[in-house]
């Protein structure tokens, strides 16, 4: 059985970063470089990779960057025109969606996760779309979306990224009730039967957590129009998606490549360090540079 294409995705960008102050007072956290990228360019390119077509964001008071980021910036491109910079006028531009596909609506309050998505809903109509936290990224081969809707073109439903945690970290993350009675005809995928979101070890129904990448049906905002606040007083988007689950099928999708948590502090600085060693042209002398700093360390 074949879905409706994911052309739409949602990347909430109205937190308040405030795990990054004070680099955060002023900037979005979703601007904070990796490498030389910002966290929301990537997830960007991700979707775009996917097939994503129209690039929704929701975001908040404070967020000018990120729109600043996906258009043109004029002085800047007519100085590198003059000065015959080809390369760096291309990292400036010549990856900027089409006119009309970058659409951005704001969260007014913090709500939670579930209320951010339900922002978009009249920008999103009648159709699966995908949604992309910008914090969670994924080092691998093959786009971590671009693996999901690849499954969901044969599998309908709602897909999350999933992997396995240590039991001592539910409490951070939504976990999946596993349904093990389910054969699913995808090996990585996993159905589930429930979804908690931020459990505590001992409450949790196992360790594999969500990630944040998503492909949902379009049901879910009827039934976000009347979810409760739930963990952390937030209105949950794992809340909403488990409600859902009867109606509609729920699987995980075990991705394959490596996740890096850039919401933490030391998630952002292994994944600027994976992320240079990934690149041909810093790897070596960035590992010349690590090798010293952890001789200096007497690491
Ligand atoms: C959100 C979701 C959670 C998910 C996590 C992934 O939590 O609510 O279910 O596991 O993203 O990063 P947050 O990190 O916003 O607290």
């Amino acid at each position: 059985m074949s879905e409706k294409k994911v052309r739409k995705a949602i990347f909430p960008v109205g937190g308040l970063g405030t795990r990054f102050l004070p680099a955060t007072k002023s900037m979005p956290k979703e601007m904070l470089p990796v490498v030389d990228k910002p966290l929301i360019h990537y997830a960007f390119e991700e979707a775009k990779e996917a097939g994503i077509e129209q690039f929704i964001f929701v975001t908040g008071r404070n967020k000018h960057a990120i729109e600043d980021h996906f258009d043109h910036s004029y002085e800047l491109q007519s100085t590198l025109r003059k000065k015959d910079k080809k390369k760096e006028l291309e990292l400036t531009s010549d990856w900027l969606p089409e006119a009309g596909n970058v659409i951005f609506t704001r969260q007014q309050e913090p709500m939670g996760l579930g209320h951010a998505v339900w922002c978009a809903r009249h920008l999103i109509g009648d159709e699966p779309f995908a949604v992309i936290l910008a914090d969670d990224m994924v080092l691998s081969k093959k786009g971590c979306l671009k693996q999901m809707t690849e499954a969901h073109a044969h599998t309908p439903g709602n897909i999350l990224a999933v992997m396995d945690i240590p039991l001592e970290k539910t409490a951070s993350y939504g976990i999946v009730d596993i349904d093990k009675n389910a054969k699913n005809k995808d090996q990585r995928l996993v159905k589930a039967k429930g979804l908690v979101e931020k459990p505590q070890p001992k409450d949790a129904p196992s360790t594999l957590s969500i990630i944040g990448r998503y492909i949902l049906q379009p049901d879910i905002f009827s039934i976000l129009d009347s979810t409760k606040p739930g963990a952390g007083g937030e209105i949950q988007l794992t809340d909403a998606i488990s409600a859902m689950i009867g109606d509609k099928d729920v699987y995980g999708y075990r991705f394959d490549g490596v996740r890096y948590d850039c919401g933490s502090l030391v998630g952002f600085v292994a994944a600027n360090v994976a992320y240079a060693l990934e690149r041909e042209e810093t790897r070596d002398r960035v590992k010349q540079e690590l090798d010293e700093v952890f001789k200096r360390a007497k690491l």
